[in-house]
């Protein structure tokens, strides 16, 4: 497999977050030309390329801009997803770093193509150094006429605002960051509306993640048939792909969608010395596990989707025989119960169930109905929440029993333990959570 250098492809110099550095390489050739075409034709040519965002969910780019109501005499707004905290997502948050400015020249183009004078970068309050970065990057871009009033003479305005969040990872659910953008406590919206119809201030908003709207310099420059040069027919292009866990050498790995798993972890050195793989995970905590029987399938929204799983945000965690998936599993959902917004019931309390259930299981304290019980409570919560981080809470334990059923089952006591401790037979207690 060969590796696809475009957003990464000048990582290594030293000025490559610098303006100067990113004009060396063609920076806001794309933007010149976008300003001279109508705002449709640019709507149009990133649907025709197929881009798909790549916060997660994949779904189509220029779908979503298509859905913005146009001449509707209401401001309309571009927000970028910036928020990167699902546990294993490490892919904006670097780009952010080291190129910046094809974020920014992206802002300005999908800005213009959805006729918004007003875009907002909201990034994870955690990365302090990440939000410097990229608002020297939108000062520079400002102090040279490529952002601001009458950009190039073009009789376009855009004003770019960079917003650190505050560390919540709910605040990466669109809607809830939205309300966190406004001023309210982060907590998602009911849907519909949408926001391409009532997002930002109830007025039109596209949301797309960060390295989708990296992407758009290049297709603009470079033509929709460019993107298709890569990946399948329903998945083109490339991905950051950032590979971690117990490989040899963890990091960003760029590359065409459709790459195997197999090939990106030759890339990463392979396992560390003396371990085998146990599981890896295509795109964050949030997506069911896969196996070494699933090495050689194309890293593909339609293929993860077949094998009972999801590409996600295509960050793929690589784990070994020294880990214990009981305690994975806990660790995820110890997360999960932290970060539940409360908002909704089957969130709110199942994640506190389940992640003190596992817990009990972990210190081979489990009942003999625990994993029944727990499983019950992953059924209550998927599709019945609020929002999808719900449902993410719901996945890692089924994903994992399909394939490590007996490592849970060893977290239950049996009849013998029991007789020899009366007080394995307390009820669940919260000093358990
Ligand atoms: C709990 C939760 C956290 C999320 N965090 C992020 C995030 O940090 N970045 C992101 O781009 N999308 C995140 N998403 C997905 C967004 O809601 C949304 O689908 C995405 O920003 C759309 O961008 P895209 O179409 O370019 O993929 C999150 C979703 C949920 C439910
Ligand atoms: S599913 Fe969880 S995070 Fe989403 S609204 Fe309900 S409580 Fe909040």
């Amino acid at each position: 497999m060969v590796l696809t250098p475009i957003l990464t492809a000048h990582w290594d110099e030293a000025d490559s977050y610098k303006l100067e550095g990113y004009k060396r390489h063609h920076g806001y050739v794309a933007l010149a030309k976008a300003l001279k075409s109508d705002p449709d034709s640019i709507i149009q040519t990133v649907k025709d390329s197929g881009l798909r965002g790549r916060g997660g969910a994949g779904f189509p780019t220029g779908m979503k801009w298509g859905f913005v109501p146009q001449n509707d005499g209401k401001p309309h707004y571009l927000v970028v997803n910036a928020d990167e905290s699902e546990p294993g997502a490490c892919k904006d948050i670097p780009l952010m770093l080291a190129n910046p400015h094809a974020l920014v020249e992206g802002v300005a183009i999908s800005s213009y193509a959805i006729r918004a004078n007003h875009a907002f970068i909201y990034i994870r309050g955690e990365v302090p150094h990440v939000i410097r970065r990229v608002t020297n990057a939108v000062k520079e871009a400002y102090a040279a006429g490529l952002l601001g009033q009458n950009i190039q003479g073009s009789g376009f305005n855009l004003e770019v605002v960079v917003h650190a969040g505050a560390g919540a990872y709910i605040c990466g659910e669109e809607t809830a960051l939205l309300d966190s953008l406004e001023g309210h406590r982060g907590q998602p919206r009911l849907k519909p509306p949408f926001p391409a119809v009532a997002g930002l201030y109830a007025s039109p908003t596209v949301i797309n993640n960060a390295e989708t709207i990296a992407n758009i310099p290049y297709i603009i420059r470079n033509g929709a048939d460019w993107l298709k040069q890569w990946g399948t027919e329903k998945s083109p292009g490339f991905k950051l792909f950032a590979v971690s866990g117990h490989v040899k050498r963890p990091g960003i790995y760029e590359a065409a969608l459709g790459t195997t798993m197999r090939e990106l972890l030759e890339h990463a050195g392979g396992m560390r010395d003396g371990h085998t793989l146990k599981f890896w995970i295509p795109g964050g905590s949030s997506v069911p596990m896969l196996t070494e029987a699933h090495l050689d399938l194309p890293l593909t929204y339609e293929d993860m989707a077949a094998a009972g799983t999801m590409l996600g945000t295509g960050t793929p965690m690589v784990f070994d025989e020294t880990t214990s998936v009981v305690k994975a599993v806990s660790r995820w959902l110890q997360f999960y119960k932290h970060e539940s917004c409360g908002k909704c019931t089957p969130c709110r309390e199942g994640t506190y169930w389940i992640s003190g259930l596992l817990k009990r299981l972990e210190k081979g304290e489990g009942q003999e109905t625990d994993l029944e019980k727990i499983d019950e409570l992953c059924q209550q919560i998927m599709g019945r929440s609020f929002c999808a981080l719900g449902d993410a809470a719901a996945t890692p334990f089924p994903g994992a029993m399909k394939h490590f059923r007996t490592e849970f089952e060893a977290g239950v006591r049996t009849a013998a333990d029991i007789a020899f401790d009366p007080a394995a037979t307390t009820i669940f207690s919260k000093a358990n959570v």
